[in-house]
């Protein structure tokens, strides 16, 4: 049976008061799509502001901090994100992986704490375009996968975003048969641990004009977005082919 589509945008560390008015513009365009479930990451300060702006649409975090509480110098926990009004967090982005170092062991953490807190989560995996070139793609982002996903997990609170380093904001995608692959590997950890229905995002260079032929790949669930979900006339063409791909 095939799962509710889900399209994410992530908007990184762009946004400021003034762009407020897109994120109403994206999700009063996204309510024309019941079919997908539709949700904007935003950098933390902006969290509680967009969740005013647009109550019943989902407002999601970029990133959690692992404990509960305590001397963590700016960092945000999971309480303070639901507190702020968000919905979900993205974790375990490649950005944050590499410029952060963080491990597999922290992101599960990450995930648990957000979980713990009643947030969705959105678990990013992926691998460099070295690992990618000298074949152990599958095997890299199935450790990655296996290091980082939370000890219990429900269908409609986790979702694995596949995002290869190499796709992203580089106009590169994998081919429709990559794609595929990855997402067969990652769908068979998930069934295994979790049964069936966690949702696989694919992110990378997702756009409108390459959206159609993603969402039609077997196992492919939904997208997060960068670049493309700042603007509502790039992000809304990619929640319309989650639609019709139905
Ligand atoms: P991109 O970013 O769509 O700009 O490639 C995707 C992501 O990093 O989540």
């Amino acid at each position: 049976m095939a799962l509710k589509k889900f399209v994410a945008g992530n908007w990184k560390m762009h946004g400021l008061s003034a762009d407020l008015a897109e994120i109403k513009v994206i999700a009063d365009a996204s309510r024309q799509y019941p079919g997908v479930d539709v949700a904007l990451c935003v950098p933390a300060i902006l969290i509680e502001r967009a969740a005013r702006a647009v109550p019943g649409f989902a407002i999601g975090g970029q990133d959690v901090h692992h404990a509960e509480k305590g001397a963590h110098t700016g960092s945000v926990s999971a309480q303070m994100l639901h507190d702020a009004g968000a919905g979900l967090t993205i974790v375990g982005h490649s950005e944050r992986r590499d410029a952060q170092r963080e491990s597999d062991v922290e992101v599960k953490a990450k995930a648990e704490a957000a979980l713990a807190c009643g947030l969705g989560v959105i678990l990013c995996v992926g691998e460099s375009l070295a690992v990618r070139e000298a074949g152990g793609a599958i095997e890299t982002v199935v450790a990655q996968l296996e290091g980082s996903l939370p000890e219990s997990a429900k269908a409609a609170s986790l979702a694995i975003a596949y995002e290869p380093i190499w796709a992203i904001g580089t106009g590169k995608v994998p081919t429709v048969a990559e794609i595929a692959e990855m997402h067969r590997a990652i769908r068979g950890r998930l069934d295994e641990r979790y049964g069936a229905g966690i949702r696989i995002l694919y992110g990378g260079s997702v756009k409108g004009s390459n959206a159609a032929e993603i969402f039609g790949v077997a196992d492919v669930d939904g997208a997060l977005v960068g670049g493309a979900s700042l603007k509502c006339a790039d992000f809304i063409p990619i929640v319309a082919a989650a639609a019709a791909a139905g």
